[in-house]
């Protein structure tokens, strides 16, 4: 990684604020899957229990910690997240897309690491509930339960626990299905100026795109930043699991979107690309994961401008960070979604953070 001697310092000492705060964090919240904070202290969600789609990203950021640290409270606390979320598996009905973030950051992350054997299988267990999945006419991985005819954007975050099931198992039918999805989700969820729409609506038999939604975002035809991130950092994923350069020239079409819109704004990320002026809303969460996937097609093309982009939003984000003890959560200003109305904290805010500071300190290991 080739940082200036500023940059460098300035990425070792948030580092260090990050290991300070997220060491207490580790001992203090274990026994319960955090969400967001409520009064200064982590709390579930508190919708929908432990099949909520968030809940393998407390686990995947202590993963993320020990591999930056080595230290062992990390593991501990990471594994006792792994283990709270075997209640999931029994509620296979309350399952969705969504398993691939929360095991392949739990179950998967922790295999890969350690070559724990139960975390092997429940790696696969989610693996499969995924592919299952699969909508062979429409070429895309259903997303909600509540809509058949869906396909999100956010699902190129999911299909890399396929790229892992396929290797692991030597069966390339996981691989298939992940990029039946992906091409399917560059044809018809990618727009040619490099903008993203969130939902695409197949007809009813599942098959054709009739039309696209705005979804979490803004409305119709606009640009949802987390759904531009989710393409950004996915397609590159894809790209790095399969080496088609098809996904990297994806990531960079949405890469130079999403830098131009963010330049605008002196790099703070706002919640929808195309909403009205006002009001203003922001989501960090967008710029975290965004700067994940730009240092990854630094990396794969050597072009600088991706990491400039990266660490131009990285340094606005920490203005919007909590270092101190006043709260347990670290980055503010995240937002569910545009018709939310307010911002507040999100935990994979505090991941993506986490995740784009390690890769900036040079740490090749991908979680995804
Ligand atoms: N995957 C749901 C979201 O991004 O809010």
């Amino acid at each position: 990684m080739q940082l200036t001697a500023q940059d460098k310092e300035w990425v070792d000492k948030i580092w260090e604020k990050l290991d300070r705060k997220l060491s207490q964090t580790a001992v203090n919240v274990r026994d319960f899957i955090p969400y967001t904070t409520k009064d200064g202290k982590y709390v579930p969600d508190s919708n929908e229990g432990i099949t909520w789609w968030t809940n393998g990203f407390y686990g995947g950021l202590m993963w993320l910690m020990y591999v930056g640290t080595q230290k062992e409270v990390y593991k501990e606390t990471a594994q006792i997240q792994e283990k709270l979320l075997d209640e999931a598996f029994r509620n296979y009905d309350g399952l969705h897309h969504d398993v691939g973030f929360m095991w392949g950051l739990t179950a998967k992350a922790q295999y890969m690491l350690t070559g724990d054997k139960n975390s092997r299988l429940r790696a696969l267990y989610a693996a499969n509930i995924l592919a299952s999945r699969v909508n062979i006419k429409g070429g895309y991985i259903r997303a909600w339960n509540w809509r058949l005819d869906y396909s999100i954007i956010d699902c190129m975050l999911n299909i890399p626990l396929l790229y892992w099931a396929s290797r692991e198992l030597g069966d390339n039918r996981f691989r298939y299905i992940a990029q039946l999805h992906a091409d399917m989700t560059m044809k018809e969820h990618i727009r040619e100026d490099g903008s993203v729409a969130h939902i695409a609506v197949h007809n009813e038999d599942c098959a054709d795109v009739i039309e696209t939604l705005g979804g979490q975002g803004y409305g119709v035809g606009s640009a949802w930043t987390r759904g531009q991130a989710w393409a950004l950092y996915g397609f590159m994923i894809s790209h790095i699991h399969t080496g088609e350069e098809k996904y990297l020239e994806t990531a960079k079409r949405v890469a130079d979107y999403f830098l131009t819109a963010c330049e605008k704004a002196n790099y703070k990320v706002v919640t929808d690309f195309l909403a009205p002026e006002e009001p203003v809303y922001y989501d960090n969460t967008a710029g975290g994961c965004a700067a994940c996937g730009l240092i990854e097609i630094y990396k794969a093309t050597g072009d600088k401008k991706y990491l400039d982009g990266a660490i131009k939003i990285l340094k606005a984000m920490e203005e919007d960070c909590i270092f101190d003890d006043s709260d347990q959560s670290i980055l503010q200003n995240c937002m569910e979604s545009y018709s939310a109305g307010k911002e507040m904290h999100i935990i994979y805010g505090d991941f993506f953070l986490c995740e784009a500071i390690l890769k900036l300190k040079g740490e090749e290991y991908l979680i995804w």
